[in-house]
C-alpha cells in the first residue's frame, strides 16, 4: 500500500485563486498508472479550499467559524476534487472519491472506515480524499488538512511508503543554495524562520512526516513536477527527494 498526498501548491497555482494545474495533474495521473500496488490519494486545497479558508479566517482549531465560509470551502473542495478525478478517469485510472466526512467523526478518524478504504484500494480502485472544512460538534467546525489525513491513514494502515508530492525537490538544508536533504533518520529538521512556504505549510508537512516516521512508516517528499520520481521511489526504491526513514524500518 502506497499513500500519496498531492499538495495544493502542485495541483493548483497558489498565486491565483481557483486555478488548477491540469497539465501537472495529468502528468501525475499518467505516472500513477505505472504503479502496480494499491494506492490511496489525498489532495490539498491550494488555490481552492486553502484560498477560501484564509479569506474566511478558518483554521485547524475547532471554533465557531463563519458558516458561509464552511460552505464555500467545502464547495470549492468538491470542485477541485472533481477536476482531479476527471483527469484520473480520462487517463484510465479508477478513482473512488471520498470526502473526509466518510471516515472522520469530529476530529477523530474512524478506524473501521479507514480499513474499509484499504479494501477499496486493494480491490483496484484508487480512493481519493482531500483536506476539507469539517463539522466538529457544538456549532464548531475546523479545517482538516490533507497532511493530517496522511497521518491518520498512515497510523492505521501502515503503508509501505507515504509520499508527499510538492512544488519543490524536497527539503532543503540551505534555502539559498537549495541544497537538498536526502535522508532523515528520525531527527527532526529545524525549519526555523526559513519558511519555505509563506503559509507555514512546509513546517506542518515536516511535523506530520516526523509523526508518520515514528509509526515506522517511511515518508518521501518529492517534486510533483517530476512525477517519474514517484514511480522510481515506488519501484526501484531510489529516492530523488527527501526520505524520512520510518523508525522501525531501520
Ligand atoms: C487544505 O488541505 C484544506 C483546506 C484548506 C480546505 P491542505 O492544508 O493539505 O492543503 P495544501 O496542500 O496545503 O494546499
Amino acid at each position: 500500500m502506497i499513500l500519496i498526498k498531492l499538495g495544493g501548491s502542485i495541483i493548483t497555482n497558489k498565486e491565483k485563486p481557483l486555478t488548477p494545474r491540469k497539465k501537472v495533474i495529468e502528468n501525475i495521473a499518467k505516472k500513477l498508472k505505472k504503479i502496480n500496488e494499491p494506492i490511496i490519494v489525498v489532495h490539498g486545497g491550494g488555490s481552492y479550499g486553502h484560498y477560501w479558508s484564509v479569506k474566511y479566517d478558518m483554521h485547524t482549531k475547532p471554533k465557531k467559524y463563519d458558516m458561509h465560509g464552511v460552505a464555500i470551502v467545502k464547495n470549492s473542495m468538491i470542485d477541485l476534487n472533481k477536476i482531479i478525478v476527471d483527469v484520473f478517469v480520462k487517463n484510465k485510472l479508477n478513482p473512488y472519491s471520498l470526502p473526509p466526512t466518510d471516515f472522520m467523526t469530529g476530529n477523530k478518524p474512524i478506524s473501521k472506515k479507514i480499513k474499509e478504504i484499504e479494501k477499496i484500494a486493494k480491490a483496484g480502485l484508487i480512493p481519493v480524499t482531500y483536506g476539507d472544512a469539517l463539522w466538529y460538534g457544538e456549532k464548531k467546525t475546523y479545517i482538516l488538512s490533507g497532511d493530517k489525513i496522511m497521518t491518520h491513514l498512515s497510523k492505521i494502515l501502515k503503508p509501505r511508503l507515504s509520499i508527499f508530492a510538492l512544488n519543490e525537490d524536497g527539503l532543503y538544508s540551505d534555502l539559498k543554495t537549495k541544497e537538498l536533504i536526502q535522508e532523515l533518520k528520525g531527527e527532526n529538521p529545524t525549519i526555523s524562520e526559513n519558511k519555505m512556504d509563506v503559509t507555514g505549510g512546509m513546517t506542518r508537512k515536516v511535523e506530520e512526516a516526523s509523526k508518520i516516521a515514528k509509526f515506522g512508516v517511511s515518508v518521501f517528499f518529492v517534486n510533483g513536477n517530476k512525477p517519474e520520481r514517484i514511480v522510481k521511489a515506488v519501484k526501484n526504491r531510489k529516492y530523488e527527494g527527501t526520505l524520512f526513514r520510518g523508525k522501525r524500518n531501520g
